[in-house]
């Protein structure tokens, strides 16, 4: 071989030498950003995939909540409560405290006297004329509650006609009603029959009776009840 040649030669092992060499960067850089790209989509995906992965556990917790709520019955809480001398009062405030939600006492138009002896022939007579005094309270949004704590002292053996009044105003049905007393000895009086007889279509759970000397201090033996009635 000349030495032609050779230069010849080696001209062209040089030349195919740099293109394979500029070939190979560019195939490098290429695979990198594809690399980059599918490092990008891949942590996206992973990403969505959290995402997704949270929002259906958040779904599953919210109807977890749900169903327990609808389990205890409880939901949305009211304590609605009739009260002369404070003693429901207390209990309504313990209830409240304890499960939240609102709370409302049910006010008459027309005021009892603070007289004993007065009110209990007033009382026994609307019992007598099976009265129903009107309630200057009214409660608008009454279908947003689950469950309604109803309060009440006892007269004559039974609730004050003013309940009465509430539930023939507002129709309970499909709510869980929580009957709480307080009375001098008399108890319940079965009083959870007759709300029962008054709303048929509501599920009228075990009632608390508090002593009405006890209403005060009667914020342990509440939250035993509520308990028990699965609050
Ligand atoms: C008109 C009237 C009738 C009552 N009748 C009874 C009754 O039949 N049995 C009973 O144990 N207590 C009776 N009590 C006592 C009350 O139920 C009791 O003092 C109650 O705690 C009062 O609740 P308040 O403070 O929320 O109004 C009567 C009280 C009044 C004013």
């Amino acid at each position: 071989m000349n030495k032609k040649k050779v230069i010849a030669l080696v001209a062209i092992i040089l030349v195919i030498a740099v293109i394979a060499i500029v070939v190979g960067i560019n195939l490098a850089g290429n695979n990198g950003e594809k690399n980059t790209v599918q490092n990008q989509v891949s942590n996206e995906n992973k990403l969505g995939n959290t995402q997704v992965a949270q929002t259906q556990n958040n779904t599953l917790e919210n109807e977890e909540e749900t169903q327990n709520n609808q389990e205890n019955g409880s939901g949305k809480a009211l304590v609605v409560y009739f009260s002369h001398t404070g003693n429901t009062e207390n209990v309504a405030n313990f209830i409240h405290q304890a499960v939240g939600g609102d709370i409302v006492k049910l006010e008459t138009e027309e005021q009892y006297t603070d007289n004993y002896n007065d009110l209990l022939d007033i009382a026994q007579e609307e019992k007598n004329e099976n009265a129903r005094p009107a309630l200057s309270t009214k409660i608008d949004n009454i279908d947003e509650y689950d469950t309604i704590f109803l309060g009440y002292p006892i007269w004559w053996g039974d609730m004050p006609m003013a309940i009465y009044t509430f539930l023939d105003e507002y129709d309970l049905s499909g709510k869980t009603i929580a009957p709480f007393v307080t009375s001098g000895g008399s108890g319940l009086s079965g009083t959870s029959k007759d709300i029962q007889g008054e709303e048929p279509e509501a599920n009228v759970t075990e009632g608390l009776s508090i002593r009405d000397t006890n209403s005060a201090d009667s914020q342990s033996e509440v939250n035993s009840w509520l308990s028990e009635i699965g609050f």
